[in-house]
């Protein structure tokens, strides 16, 4: 059945949330990626209803930044010094009708003088009840135009329903009659298990109504929105409920316990989900995938792996073990193991890790490599290109088909600027290469292992920076003394070679001159100053 879109959803977001023990307002903590006032909202957008209201007032600086944030075309609107989920609507009422006044105006300016009141459904919702999904919420909505009702509530049996409040229903009709908080019922009203959920869908008109006579007269001296059920039905009009069997769905978060209970839960169904579609989940207890990640058919995920924010991974990619990806692109056919990455964009068929650390701006190439122990910033690696071994690659461009030498750094930062390390295509750099930024290497180039590359090198040019090796004859005796090496110089040893034997006895009387050995002098390089 279709149903004309709600009017509005209401998020109510104003309580304080004690038990968090936080300093961060209850409905902003986050579970699979987003705060719980983060999914409400989606929640209550997927509706598509004419508006969406948040009301605020614990920690509102706070809430309302992150609702224009997340939600720039919600309206906010303040709760006064009156406690209780009915002033809450009662306040979100006179926004909403406010700002349809200021629509029918036309001027944008609230307050102006027309009557323009909404009509139609109102949805309520609570902030901090994250797995509510719009699934649950269409049926709710299908429910209550089906039945021309006046209010529909959404509730559930619990197993222990200690601290909510409690449908009465008529017997044999089974109509509610309305809601009884916890505080206010009687001993046998206690024993009733089906308990209110605090989602409705109201008509507007009867909700104005209610809401104008709501009193304080009760336990917590609070405005009771559940109040509104049994005035509605007293005036003559259909109070319904509709019972889930899925009692988690509408489940509130008061502690951080329960937060990891429902974070936990809402993973479960997200990875089940990516299951029905065609993804491989070796182990979901230690996989956790964000509510925004997107996965493709035979994907596989191996067990400790963690896919957060807008992070995508394309057909037959295998992500993991114990990988953390944050805004990652994994191209198709892609391989990523053991690995830490943030915004980065991986090539089809490419391969990462074990211990990759992938930091912002690195782009590799299809069919390239990031391989062990190597952590990429701002890095273009081009098709093909390997980086295999050992290496920090950070503001830099590598042409494709490229080879760097294991143990090599892009030397890009002089203390106060950073510098780009520019290296062509099918280039084969050496092991252990300092490449001193500003500095590029062309196509075709090679460079010899254990040199600081602080000019440019040409096209197909061999770069050597290394000075020909000097052996200082005797230097451990003289100036290593006493230390286990030079123990061992004088330490005759059976399993030596003629040859080795030859040079150790003649290590041993270079061992007894003491003429001191000058420090080997290096040439010099302007670029020396400046490192
Ligand atoms: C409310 C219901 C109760 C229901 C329970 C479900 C009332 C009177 N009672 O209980 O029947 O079983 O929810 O969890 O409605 N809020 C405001 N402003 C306020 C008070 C609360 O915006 O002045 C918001 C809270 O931020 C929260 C939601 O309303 O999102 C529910 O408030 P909470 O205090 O958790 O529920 P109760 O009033 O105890
Ligand atoms: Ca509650």
């Amino acid at each position: 059945m279709t149903f004309p879109r709600p009017a509005a959803v209401v998020v109510l977001a104003a309580g304080e949330g004690t038990r968090m023990r936080s300093a961060t307002p209850k409905v902003l903590h986050t579970l699979a990626g987003r705060s719980m006032l983060g999914h409400a909202l989606a929640t209550a957008r997927a509706l598509d209803p004419g508006r969406v209201l948040v009301v605020v007032r614990h920690e509102r600086e706070l809430v309302a930044a992150h609702v224009t944030e997340v939600d720039p075309q919600a309206l906010i609107v303040d709760q006064d010094h009156i406690p209780g989920t009915g002033r809450a609507v009662q306040v979100a009422m006179t926004g909403l009708d406010a700002a349809a006044q200021a629509d029918a105006a036309g001027d944008g300016t609230i307050g102006s003088a027309t009557n323009a009141q909404v009509a139609g459904a109102v949805v309520v919702i609570a902030g901090d009840v994250p797995l509510l999904d719009a699934a649950t919420l269409h049926e709710l909505l299908e429910a209550h135009h089906a039945d021309g009702n006046a209010v529909t509530v959404l509730t559930t049996e619990v197993a222990d329903p200690t601290g909510y409040g409690r449908i009465l229903r008529e017997p044999g009709t089974g109509d509610v009659l309305g809601i009884v908080e916890e505080k206010d019922a009687t001993d046998e009203q206690r024993t009733v298990a089906e308990i209110n959920s605090s989602i409705y869908v109201f008509d507007a008109g009867v909700l104005r109504g209610a809401l104008g006579r709501l009193g304080r007269d009760n336990a917590q001296g609070e405005v009771y929105l559940t109040d509104v059920l049994a005035i509605a039905r007293t005036d003559g009009g259909h109070v319904r409920a509709l019972r889930t069997d899925d009692p988690i769905l509408v489940e509130g978060v008061n502690d951080r316990v329960q937060l990891a209970v429902l974070r936990a839960e809402m993973n479960r169904r997200i990875l089940e989900d990516w299951m029905r579609d065609g993804v491989t989940v070796v182990d979901p207890a230690t996989t956790w995938v964000d509510v925004d990640v997107e996965l493709e058919r035979d994907v596989t995920i191996l067990p400790g792996t963690q896919l957060h924010g807008a992070t995508v991974v394309r057909e037959g990619a295998t992500v993991g073990p114990d990988t953390t990806l944050t805004d990652v692109e994994v191209g198709p056919r892609a391989s990523v193991v053991r690995t830490h990455g943030n915004l980065a964009v991986i090539g089809a068929g490419a391969s990462v890790g074990p211990f990759a650390y992938l930091r912002p701006g690195t782009v590799l190439g299809a069919d390239g490599k990031i391989g062990t122990f190597v952590e990429t910033k701002n890095a273009q690696i081009g098709t093909g290109s390997k980086v295999p071994h050992l290496s920090y690659v950070g503001d830099a461009t590598i042409g494709e088909h490229t080879n760097i030498g294991a143990a090599s750094v892009t030397v890009n930062y002089d203390g106060v600027n950073k510098h780009h390390t520019t290296i062509g295509s099918y280039a084969r750099t050496g092991a252990d290469n300092m490449f001193v930024a500003p500095v590029s290497v062309g196509d075709g180039a090679y460079t010899g292992a254990g040199s600081v590359i602080r000019r440019d090198v040409p096209s197909g040019a061999l770069a050597v920076s290394a000075g020909a090796q000097r052996n200082i004859e005797g230097w451990v005796a003289r100036s290593r003394a006493g230390t286990p090496a030079a123990a061992a110089v004088v330490r005759p040893r059976d399993d030596l070679s003629p040859q080795a034997r030859a040079e150790r006895d003649r290590a041993a009387t270079a061992a007894g001159s003491t003429a001191p050995t000058p420090p080997p002098v290096l040439p010099s390089d302007p670029k020396d100053s400046a490192r």
